[in-house]
């Protein structure tokens, strides 16, 4: 399973490039309206520091608009892959798009059935947002496990991204239900590496590692 970041924050992003994990990075409006600068800068800027996929969400209502803006933010680079909604327009751009060799990713999905569709136009990728379902008191996870159980069932190349994860064992279940890829907040990262038994271990080898270093130089000294 690939690990995403779910930021526009390129701080974050080259924070965690540098742990040589960072398989892609999502976007979506909300995250890019955060950075307070031109949308155009920071998708390009996104787009030259990441070798994997970005995604870039379109904001169109109508399909005719999302078809012209998915073009225009599949043309800002290779890696490129432009976020539709989960609606009647979102299905009619991303079929066009995708028909054009346009990869989409079928966003803002929370129920097999929308994924389903989101496979059947040919969507790159669809991403099911588990903890958003959670907030309403359903369960992400079980629709994630149901959206891997179709595709494979049927065969459907489409990619499962594992969205809207908010804590490590969010991440470590998506992984065990075969999702293709993960994307998560920087915090949800940097909560995957800590864990306190690590902490301890490593402060308990640095003192006993000091411990010998005293020892040994005593001994040099007095002999
Ligand atoms: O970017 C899509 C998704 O990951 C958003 O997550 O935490 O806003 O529900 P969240």
């Amino acid at each position: 399973m690939k690990l995403f970041l779910d930021t526009a924050s390129i701080e974050e992003i080259r924070a965690i490039k540098r742990w040589g994990v960072l398989g892609g990075v999502t976007t979506n409006p909300t995250l890019v309206g955060r950075e307070r600068q031109d949308p155009e800068h920071v998708w390009k800027r996104i787009l030259d520091e990441v070798d994997g996929d970005v995604s870039l969400e379109t904001t169109a209502v109508e399909a005719e608009a999302m078809v012209e803006e998915g073009r225009a933010l599949a043309a800002m680079g290779r890696n490129a892959v432009v976020k539709v909604p989960m609606t009647p327009a979102g299905l009619e751009a991303g079929r066009r798009l995708t028909d054009e060799g346009i990869r989409i990713n079928v966003t803002l999905v929370f129920s097999p059935a929308q994924a389903l569709l989101a496979a059947e136009i040919g969507a790159y990728v669809v991403s099911p947002f588990l903890g958003r379902i959670d907030d309403v008191a359903g369960d992400g996870m079980h629709a994630l496990r149901q959206i891997v159980e179709i595709y494979r069932a049927q065969g459907y190349p489409t990619k499962v991204l594992a969205a809207s994860l908010r804590h490590p064992m969010h991440v470590v279940e998506a992984a065990r239900a075969g999702a293709d890829i993960a994307t998560m907040p920087y915090e949800v990262f940097t909560k995957l590496v800590s864990h306190p038994l690590t902490d301890l271990g490593l402060e308990r080898f640095l003192a006993d590692w000091q411990q010998l270093r005293r020892e040994l130089e005593g001994e040099a000294r007095s002999s």
